[in-house]
C-alpha cells in the first residue's frame, strides 16, 4: 500500500529519516564521550526506542508510566521516569520497578523524597532516585546553588530505601534561543549547572554516580560533553519543522508529518481548507520568536517537497485553513488533493494519534502504537 492511499487525517512516518536521524546522534553522542539514554516522549514506542538505542547500552527515558510499561512489555529493563514522581503513583512505580533491572524516578523537593521513601519501604523495594536540577528552565527541579539542594541530596544518597543514582537535569529553554550563539550559552550552562553541582555533592562527601542532561537542541550544539554520564535527547528521532527553524536539523530530516486531504477550495480568498484541525497536529505555536509568520506547521506536496506558497494560517478542531501567499496558486489544490503537514512540535503532533504509517519512501512498510495516556 502506498501513502496516497491512505484515509486521512493520517500521522506518517518516514523510516529512512528516522534511522537516520538515530544514527546521527548515537555516532555524536558516542564521539563526545556519553552515553545516550534516548527519551522516548515523542514516538511513545519500542519500535523507536529500539532503532534510537542501536549503538548503545539499551537504557530509555520515558515521560509517563504507558510508555515505561509499553517498554518493559518489549524488553527493556532499565528507564528512567523523567518527570518529577507525582506521589499518587507510588504503587504503579513500585510495580513497574519490579519488573526492571534499573528503573529511576525523579525528585525535587523532600515532601516528595519522604513519601517516596516510605512506599519503598512498605513495599521492600530500593527505588532508584536522581535530584532534578534546575539549570535555567525554571519548570522543575532545584536551585544548584542553593545549601537545601546539597541537603536534599543528602537525605535521599543516606536512604536505606533509594539509591540516590544522581542528579538530572534538561534545558528547556533552549527551545526559546534566538541565535546559535545563545543556544550554546544554554548548552554550556546546562552542562556546567549539573556538572558544578555534582561536585559540589561530591565536595560534600555525597556519592554521585550519574550525570544526566539533554535535550535536543543543546545536543545539536554541544563540543563538550566532560563530567556528563548520560544524555537524554528525544525529538530528535522524529525531529520538526521547530527543530529546522532553530537549525537543531534540516526540513528534509522531519520523520513525522500529517497526511491531509483538501476539503476546501476558495480562489476569491485564495484560501484552502484541509481535514486536519487542531486534533491531528495540535496546536502548537511553532517556534514563531523566530518566525512569526510559521503559523501551524510546513505544508508539503504527497511526496514530502516543501510547497512555499502556502501557510497554515489557523486551526479549528478538524479544520486546517491555509493561504496562498498569492493569487493563482490554490486552483493547483481542489478538492481530494492530498498533502502533508510537517508539524510545528512533533511530539505534540504524534501524540494525537493513536497509530502512525510508517513509510520507507512512499510504500507503508509498517504501523507503530504509540503507548497513549499516563
Ligand atoms: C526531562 C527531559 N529530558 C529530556 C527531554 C528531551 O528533550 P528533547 O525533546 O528536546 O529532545 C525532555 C523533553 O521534554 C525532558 O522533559
Amino acid at each position: 500500500m502506498q501513502i496516497a492511499e491512505l484515509v486521512t487525517p493520517a500521522a506518517v512516518v518516514d523510516l529512512e529519516r528516522v534511522e537516520r536521524n538515530c544514527r546521527a546522534m548515537a555516532e555524536r553522542v558516542a564521539r563526545l564521550g556519553a552515553r545516550l539514554r534516548p527519551h522516548v516522549k515523542t514516538h511513545k514506542t519500542f519500535e523507536g526506542a529500539r532503532l534510537s538505542v542501536a549503538g548503545h547500552f539499551g537504557g530509555v527515558t520515558v515521560s509517563t508510566l504507558a510508555e515505561a510499561r509499553a517498554l518493559l512489555d518489549a524488553g527493556f529493563r532499565d528507564l528512567t521516569w523523567a518527570v518529577p514522581v507525582a506521589l499518587d503513583k507510588f504503587e504503579r512505580v513500585c510495580e513497574l520497578a519490579a519488573r526492571a533491572e534499573r528503573f529511576a524516578v525523579l525528585v525535587d523537593h523532600p515532601v516528595a523524597a519522604a513519601a517516596l521513601e516510605r512506599a519503598a519501604a512498605s513495599h521492600g523495594r530500593v527505588l532508584d532516585v536522581f535530584l532534578k536540577v534546575d539549570c535555567g528552565y525554571h519548570r522543575a527541579g532545584v536551585d544548584p546553588l542553593a545549601a537545601e539542594s546539597v541537603e536534599l541530596a543528602r537525605t535521599l544518597a543516606t536512604s536505606k530505601s533509594l539509591h540516590f543514582r544522581g542528579v538530572l537535569t534538561h534545558a528547556g529553554h533552549a527551545y526559546d534561543a534566538r541565535s546559535h550563539a545563545e543556544l550554546r550559552a544554554i548548552a554550556r550552562a546546562e552542562r556546567q549547572g549539573v556538572v558544578g553541582f555534582a561536585e559540589r555533592l561530591r565536595a560534600a562527601s555525597i556519592r554521585v554516580e550519574e550525570v544526566s542532561l539533554g535535550s535536543t537542541p543543546t545536543l545539536a550544539v554541544a563540543d563538550d560533553l566532560r563530567g556528563v554520564t548520560e544524555v537524554r535527547p528525544g525529538n530528535y528521532v522524529f525531529f520538526d519543522a521547530f527543530q529546522a527553524r532553530l537549525g537543531s536539523c534540516e526540513l528534509g530530516d522531519a520523520a513525522f508529518s500529517v497526511l491531509a486531504s483538501v476539503i476546501g477550495c476558495y480562489p476569491a480568498r485564495h484560501e484552502l481548507v484541509l481535514d486536519c484541525g487542531a486534533l491531528a497536529l495540535s496546536k502548537d505555536p511553532g517556534a514563531r520568536h523566530l518566525d512569526p509568520e510559521c503559523g501551524f506547521g510546513v505544508l508539503a506536496t504527497l511526496h514530502g517537497m516543501p510547497i512555499r506558497e502556502l501557510e497554515l494560517v489557523a486551526l479549528s478542531q478538524e479544520h486546517g485553513k491555509v493561504r496562498a501567499k498569492q493569487a493563482g496558486v490554490v486552483e493547483r489544490f481542489p478538492p481530494g488533493t492530498k498533502l502533508r503537514v510537517i508539524a510545528n512540535h512533533s511530539c505534540l503532533a504524534a501524540a494525537q494519534h493513536e497509530r502512525y504509517f510508517v513509510a520507507r519512501g512512499e510504500t507503508l512498510v509498517d504501523e507503530w502504537r504509540p503507548a497513549r495516556g499516563w
